[in-house]
């Protein structure tokens, strides 16, 4: 039931800040700190622990690109992101003190489930990030953290990729508390800026009709570029694999840093280009490198649309458009900057006249490898 939206996606979307709040609920302690109770237990395993290999794909490997960095930070483990049929197929290097996470919302992906079989099968410890119970991947897990988002209908994953992420975000405090890596004040500080996401999502959501003028203005377009640095990365490979799916139209998603490295050529008079901007309260050099890196494509005439923290004034001399988003902790940006680009493929898929709900040639769960 659509619940009075137009597609299951535009429903879906309104639903993220519960995705969200539902995902954290009850794996807050008295003590403040997380403590997930489906990993009670365990604490003896994650002690001896040296490394994490991340398994998924598509959007679900982009939340693992995303938690790679909240995770190395906080437990200074290594993690390492790997695409499932990749992984599975690579003769990876893994033992038993190699923790693989995978993440899937549907738990059915078969190249997901065959990767978590491999590991298991040599020796690796298997834990699953799903939004489904009862679903075949977790079951072929050592333990699982759910994901709380709900049922997802669209094919396109929205709601479950936010979860995602805030389920790998608990798994690194519950991991860095475990292990003492973090102080309980840098524990609880980061909890707490996880709680505070949901209600500025629903302040990035009241932007949704600015954004669909802003897909009308781009509905002839041939090609759209996403850039993006740090946890911004994933965010501009995620934006453009949705724009992909939707609206058919070719979308790629770069590093900043690559540009100069190839894809500045791809820039010519008109060429739109998202960018996702870090806030400059994280890294001063990271914030002026990405505002660098628009005056560059700017001047040889892209249309820039920049995603960016309320306050950042340093983008609008360049910007054509600013998305604005409210200031949170950098680790926590992807969850907010995600949701503009989220918006503007349905839109944009929209005023093209497509199915959002069901794009051509995809499945919402892909049982076969
Ligand atoms: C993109 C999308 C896919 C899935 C991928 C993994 O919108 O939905 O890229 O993320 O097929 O699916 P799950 O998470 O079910 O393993």
């Amino acid at each position: 039931d659509k619940g009075g939206w137009s597609s299951f996606m535009a429903k879906e979307i309104s639903e993220e800040p519960e995705a969200v709040a539902n995902t954290v609920r009850g794996r807050v302690g008295d003590d403040g700190l997380v403590h997930i109770p489906e990993l009670e237990g365990l604490d003896e395993l994650f002690g001896t622990i040296s490394r994490v290999v991340v398994v998924a794909c598509g959007t679900a490997s982009y939340a693992g690109m995303v938690g790679k960095y909240a995770i190395e930070k906080w437990t200074k483990l290594p993690v390492e992101v790997a695409l499932s049929h990749e992984f599975r197929y690579s003769d990876p290097v893994i033992d038993e003190h190699t923790l693989v996470v995978s993440i899937s919302q549907s738990g059915e992906t078969m190249d997901t489930l065959m990767a978590v079989k491999y590991a298991a099968a040599h020796g690796a410890k298997t834990l699953s990030i799903c939004n489904t119970q009862g679903a075949t991947i977790p079951r072929e897990s050592d333990a699982v953290v759910y994901t709380h988002a709900g049922p997802e209908v669209a094919v396109a994953s929205t709601k479950a990729f936010v979860a995602q992420i805030t389920a790998l975000y608990l798994f690194g405090l519950h991991l860095a508390r475990v292990r003492g890596t973090l102080s309980e004040q840098a524990l609880a500080e980061n909890i707490a800026q996880l709680q505070s996401v949901p209600d500025k999502i629903a302040e990035v959501l009241t932007q949704q009709d600015e954004i669909a003028q802003l897909a009308h203005w781009m509905s002839d377009s041939r090609a759209v570029l996403f850039l993006g640095r740090h946890v911004g990365y994933p965010i501009a490979l995620e934006g453009a694999l949705k724009l992909k799916e939707l609206a058919y139209i070719h979308a790629e998603g770069f590093a900043a840093g690559e540009l100069k490295h190839g894809p500045i050529a791809l820039i010519e008079p008109g060429q739109p280009v998202f960018v996702v901007v870090p806030s400059p309260r994280g890294s001063q050099t990271m914030h002026a490198k990405v505002v660098s890196n628009i005056q560059e494509i700017r001047a040889r005439g892209a249309k820039i649309i920049a995603i960016a923290e309320e306050g950042d004034v340093a983008v609008l001399p360049f910007a054509d458009t600013v998305v604005r988003v409210p200031l949170a902790a950098p680790l926590f940006e992807p969850l907010l900057a995600v949701i503009p680009t989220q918006i503007f493929a349905m839109e944009l898929a929209t005023a093209k006249g497509l199915d959002v709900d069901q794009p051509r040639n995809l499945a919402k769960s892909v049982t076969v490898e």
